[in-house]
């Protein structure tokens, strides 16, 4: 059957493209399992994932829509006019703004918002600045559609703030910038000037702007300010993860500048359909939870001052401005140069886990690691009661 093939191929390759780094976290998790396997206790501040359910109103909304008897099928590409109404009045409330729901794209979890947003704006080859530490995704989502990475780094001597200054010396083959406020893992949280001032070198130099405020809405000391303050011609990302604990319901958002709203609407037809329904109907009914929400960003902020207050004892000094999100990023670099090993020798002889700062930052990410502060008090008490005596045994490099 196969007698009239003359010449033997090799087998078809994987694509450069999916030659995505994995995140070393996945080893973490490997490490967390077998522990747990072995019947060994883990107190896990991995995680950025909220551990209370969704709001009541969300669930509710959710049940409400199952038991309707309705199918629930595919909504508009650009998701349901009722939530992208409702997202939009949300930063009238939060920020005094008046923007179209015409310019919001209802997106499967902020994660397909960032793709959706990087395929809109720049061309297969394009350079991107992305400001690190960040989350790992952005530089694993631009290399998977052909765009290139370009590392803005960042450390403790700007608050790990992006100045106007790195943006005004980029190179010139950057097509655009992506940052994030609050940003993850560092907190860091920019300032409405900040915010301008980076805003105007993007516009004088013809770069998009990509602004990750995913973290919006779980801020300490300040509420967060939206770049769209600023200005229409940037992209906003966002979603209901993070502040609504909605991770695993995978609904997010864009705001657009009018000219993408045609080209998104299109690249989700074609890739995504539409965002999934149920979630975009508790969608709806989370907008408006706030009064259940804001409680449990107060439980963050306790939680954030209990493992401030630990640092001390355990001889860390530097870390990150824990302004907004649920993360504090410490420099452990007197103990150890490999945060990967660390993070795997604590939870050894802690069985506390934490994640490893490499994944954020190339940099200097092996001295760094984020502990995550979105879970019960009764777990950050129980890790530091572990971690106090055994930061005290450490030896200093
Ligand atoms: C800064 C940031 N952006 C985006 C995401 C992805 O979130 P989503 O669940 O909305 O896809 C995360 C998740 O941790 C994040 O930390």
């Amino acid at each position: 059957m196969l007698d009239h093939i003359d010449k033997v191929f090799a087998a078809p390759a994987a694509s450069s493209r999916s030659d995505v780094e994995i995140y070393q976290m996945w080893e973490i998790f490997k490490a967390v399992n077998a522990k747990v396997k072995a019947g060994g206790k883990v107190v896990s501040l991995l995680a950025g994932e909220p551990t209370l359910p969704p709001p009541q109103a969300a669930i509710k909304a959710a049940q409400d829509a199952l038991n309707s008897g309705k199918p629930l099928g595919y909504t508009e590409a650009l998701g349901i006019p009722a939530l992208r109404e409702g997202i939009a009045q949300l930063y009238r409330r939060r920020h005094g703004l008046q923007i179209s729901p015409k310019r919001v794209a209802v997106t499967v979890g902020t994660s397909s918002g960032l793709m959706l947003a990087f395929l809109a704006a720049f061309s297969a080859g394009d350079t991107v600045a992305v400001v690190e530490p960040s989350y790992p995704a952005y530089r694993g989502t631009l290399k998977a559609i052909d765009l290139v990475p370009y590392r803005l780094t960042t450390d403790a001597s700007t608050g790990y703030r992006v100045t106007p200054e790195m943006i005004a010396a980029l190179p010139a083959q950057v097509k655009g910038v992506v940052i994030a406020s609050p940003a993850n893992p560092t907190g860091t949280m920019l300032s409405a000037a900040e915010l301008r001032a980076i805003y105007n070198l993007c516009q004088q130099r013809g770069l998009w702007l990509i602004v990750d405020e995913l973290y919006h809405g779980v801020t300490y000391d300040r509420a967060a300010e939206t770049v769209l303050s600023v200005g229409d011609d940037a992209i906003v990302i966002n979603g209901f993860s993070k502040y609504w604990g909605m991770t695993g319901w995978r609904i997010g958002w864009l705001v657009l500048p009018e000219r993408l709203v045609q080209r998104i609407e299109a690249l989700h037809g074609s890739l995504q359909i539409s965002a999934p329904t149920l979630s975009q109907l508790a969608g709806i009914a989370a907008l408006n939870a706030d009064a259940e929400l804001t409680p449990r960003v107060e439980a963050y902020r306790r939680n954030r001052d209990t493992l401030l207050a630990a640092l001390p004892r355990w001889g860390i000094t530097r870390f990150a401005p824990p302004d907004g999100a649920f993360y504090l990023y410490i420099d452990v670099g007197d103990f150890t140069d490999d945060s990967v090993a660390f993070c795997k020798r604590m939870l050894d002889e802690t069985g506390v886990v934490a994640a490893p700062g490499v994944d954020f930052n190339t940099a200097d990410g092996h001295r760094y690691i984020r502990l995550s502060f979105c879970m019960d008090a009764s777990i950050i008490d129980d890790a530091i009661a572990r971690l106090d005596p055994w930061f005290s045994r450490l030896n200093r490099r």
